[in-house]
């Protein structure tokens, strides 16, 4: 499905980064690391009130401070959205201790480094299987062709939900990140659409139990406790949306990014597909464009690097501007693809940090490498320009490539 930005709502231009910040606004896609420098230059934590008093670290520090702090952040809403806007359950990534470590353990076992290992042979004759596709064309969006569509295939092998859904995710996950925030009413209608595909999805993995993740946790308890069944189908939810947008962004950031650097392109593809390079290169992908941004809600009154943040209100932890503080990397500004130190923070820290980062990470790689060996002359094509989605996953949702074969 390509990427048009349709139905996204008007955004007052943002004039001061510092005090007026906002996630939706045009500008953030594609300069969000330039905001976040501009914004440390002055202070470590910009505020809003167009969500309500919201605020937006961007140092280390200031993320860390609150991804640790479970006693004054809570995840039950993790999006920075309009005031009164609902929570949808999706745990574990809405639960707070002590329920949350159950929920994560239900999950924990399907993402294993062993389990995830086992579908690289399939993401690889899949990842080829679109680029033959390509036979013949000199001219593409990798979007749409590629880096889309392998995340889906991925998370669907993994859980066993239909790919043939695909168009519907890719609708969800667009309106929750892109309209959502600004639209509560319009999250409550893709919450129930997603609650009820997914409860009919794994009623019928009740009745027809088969091998897969869906199976899995249809029949899951926590702990030889029972699992609300709305929370069951939170966590599908969570799977499908969180399995897709974020290696989908990840993957095109990539292909993005060495399409510009043709020298790092040849080093990639003289280097063995189990290189230290191939690693590093794709570890600084997930450093430098580092897409997901998450949420809290101030839960008590605290201060945060000089900051008075009161009950109630809200607050990103942004993983992305943490991974271009110049307190914790080494010349951040440049993109090192044998960067070796690089104690990245793109899955997060703390409880919450991301179970699927073994898959992930392995979509990444195998994607990266299958494109560039294919195509190791690509390049952006000059004459149409990438379109980045803005919000709490941000990525190229184009990247028109000319495949100089
Ligand atoms: C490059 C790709 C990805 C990035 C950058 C990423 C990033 C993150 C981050 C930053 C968090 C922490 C959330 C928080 O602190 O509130 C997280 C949590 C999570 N991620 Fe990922 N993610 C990626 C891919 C995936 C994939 C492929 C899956 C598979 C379904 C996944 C599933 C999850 C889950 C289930 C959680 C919740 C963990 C918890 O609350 O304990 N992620 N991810």
């Amino acid at each position: 499905m390509a990427y048009t930005g349709a139905d996204k709502p008007v955004v007052e231009p943002v004039s001061d980064w510092v005090t007026d910040w906002d996630w939706l606004d045009d500008r953030w896609g594609e300069h969000a690391i330039d905001i976040f420098n501009e914004v440390r230059e002055q202070c470590p934590i910009a505020s809003t009130e167009r969500y309500g008093r919201s605020f937006m670290p961007v140092t280390m520090e200031a993320a860390k401070t609150i991804a640790h702090d479970t006693e004054h952040f809570s995840s039950w809403r993790v999006s920075v959205s309009m005031p009164g806007a609902a929570a949808f359950p999706a745990p574990p990534i809405t639960s707070d201790p002590p329920e949350h470590l159950g929920h994560r353990k239900v999950l924990l076992q399907s993402f294993s480094p062993k389990n995830i290992a086992g579908l690289e042979e399939e993401l690889r004759r899949y990842a080829r299987e679109l680029i033959a596709s390509l036979d013949g064309l000199d001219t593409v969006d990798a979007a749409d062709v590629y880096t889309q569509k392998i995340p889906v295939h991925g998370i669907c092998a993994l859980t066993g939900a239909p790919e043939s859904d695909a168009d519907l995710y890719l609708d969800w996950i667009y309106r929750n990140f892109q309209i959502a925030p600004k639209r509560p009413e319009e999250r409550a209608k893709v919450n129930a659409e997603m609650s009820v595909h997914f409860d009919a999805l794994l009623r019928d993995r009740l009745e027809n139990p088969r091998n897969d993740m869906l199976t899995m946790i249809a029949n899951a308890t926590s702990e030889g406790e029972e699992i609300a069944w709305g929370l069951k189908t939170g966590y599908v939810a969570l799977l499908i949306i969180a399995g897709i947008d974020t290696t989908w962004s990840a993957l095109g950031s990539g292909l993005w990014h060495f399409a510009q650097h043709p020298e790092d392109v040849a080093r990639l593809v003289d280097a063995s597909n189990d290189s230290l390079l191939w690693q590093t290169a794709s570890e600084e992908v997930l450093r430098y464009y580092a897409p997901v941004s998450m949420a809290r809600q101030v839960v008590k009154d605290v201060e945060v690097a000089g900051c008075p943040m009161r009950a109630g209100e809200q607050t990103l932890i942004n993983f992305p501007a943490a991974n271009h503080d110049p307190e914790a990397f080494e010349r951040p500004e440049e993109f090192q693809i044998d960067r070796l130190r690089n104690r990245h923070v793109a899955f997060g820290m703390g409880i919450h940090r991301c179970v699927g980062s073994n898959l992930a990470r392995l979509e990444l790689l195998v994607g990266m490498q299958e494109w560039m060996r294919a195509f190791p002359g690509y390049s952006l094509d000059p004459t149409k320009k990438t379109l980045w989605a803005n919000g709490q996953v941000r990525g190229p949702r184009n990247i028109p490539v000319l495949l100089n074969r």
